[in-house]
C-alpha cells in the first residue's frame, strides 16, 4: 500500500490562488505514482479557533475530530502555503496547534509561493514549528516567485524546472514516509 500524503491548502481568502498550487502538487504526485495522495482545503474544514488542549481528545468535536482523523491517517505532509507579511497565513498555525500526536514522526514537505521570495520566509518559520509537533520536515521544497507568471487561464503552468522539484520533492517524501510509517509503529509517540 502506497503511502497517504495529505496536501494541505493554508490560504483560505475568497480570492485565493492557493487550490490552484496544491491541485498542480496533486497531479504531479499522480504522475509519479509513489503516493495516494489527497487534497485537504482548510477554507471548506472550517475549524475554530483553538480553545481546548489539542492532547485532550474527548475535548474534540465536529471538524476537530474530522481534522484530527484526517491527519491521524495520514503518512505525511505537503503544505502548500503563500506568504502574509513575511509569515504564513494564521489559519494553518491554528491546523497545526489542533493536533499533536497526530502529527509525530511524520514527514513534511513544503510547497510555497509568493512575490520575490516566493513564500520562502514563510517556510523558514514553519520548519521551527513542525519539529515542535515531532514532524520531520524535508529539505526538497518548491518555491514559486512571483505567482503572477506561474498561472495559466485556469492552473499552473507546467514549467520544466518547476515540476521536476516538485518530482524530487515528492519522491523523497514518498520514502520517509514509506520509512516511518514502518518504524512509527515500534515505540509509542510522545504525545
Ligand atoms: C495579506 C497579504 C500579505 C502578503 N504579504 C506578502 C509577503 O510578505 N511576501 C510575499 O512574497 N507576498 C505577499 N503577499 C502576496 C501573496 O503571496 C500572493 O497574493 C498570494 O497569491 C497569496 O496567496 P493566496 O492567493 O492563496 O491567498 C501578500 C498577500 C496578502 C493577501
Amino acid at each position: 500500500m502506497y503511502p497517504k500524503v495529505l496536501i494541505i491548502i493554508a490560504s483560505t481568502r475568497r480570492q485565493r490562488l492557493g487550490p490552484r498550487f496544491a491541485r498542480w502538487v496533486w497531479e504531479v504526485a499522480a504522475e509519479g505514482g509513489a503516493l495516494e495522495a489527497e487534497l485537504v482545503d482548510l477554507a471548506e474544514l472550517g475549524l475554530p479557533f483553538l480553545s481546548d488542549s489539542p492532547l485532550k481528545r474527548e475535548d474534540r468535536d465536529g471538524a476537530s475530530v474530522r481534522w484530527a482523523e484526517m491527519v491521524g491517517g495520514a503518512d505525511g505532509f505537503v503544505i502548500v502555503t503563500p506568504e502574509y507579511n513575511h509569515g504564513y497565513p494564521a489559519p494553518l498555525k491554528n491546523a497545526l496547534d489542533h493536533l499533536h500526536g497526530e502529527w509525530c514522526r511524520k514527514p513534511v514537505a513544503f510547497v510555497s509561493y509568493g512575490g520575490q521570495g516566493g513564500g520562502a520566509r514563510a517556510v523558514e518559520q514553519l520548519r521551527a514549528v513542525v519539529v515542535e509537533l515531532e514532524m520531520v520536515p524535508l529539505r526538497q521544497q518548491v518555491v514559486i516567485p512571483r505567482v503572477w507568471e506561474a498561472l495559466t487561464e485556469d492552473g499552473v503552468l507546467h514549467e520544466e524546472n518547476r515540476t521536476r522539484d516538485a518530482r524530487h520533492m515528492l519522491d523523497e517524501l514518498a520514502w520517509w514516509a514509506g520509512a516511518l510509517r514502518v518504524l512509527r509503529g515500534t515505540t509509542p509517540a510522545t504525545a
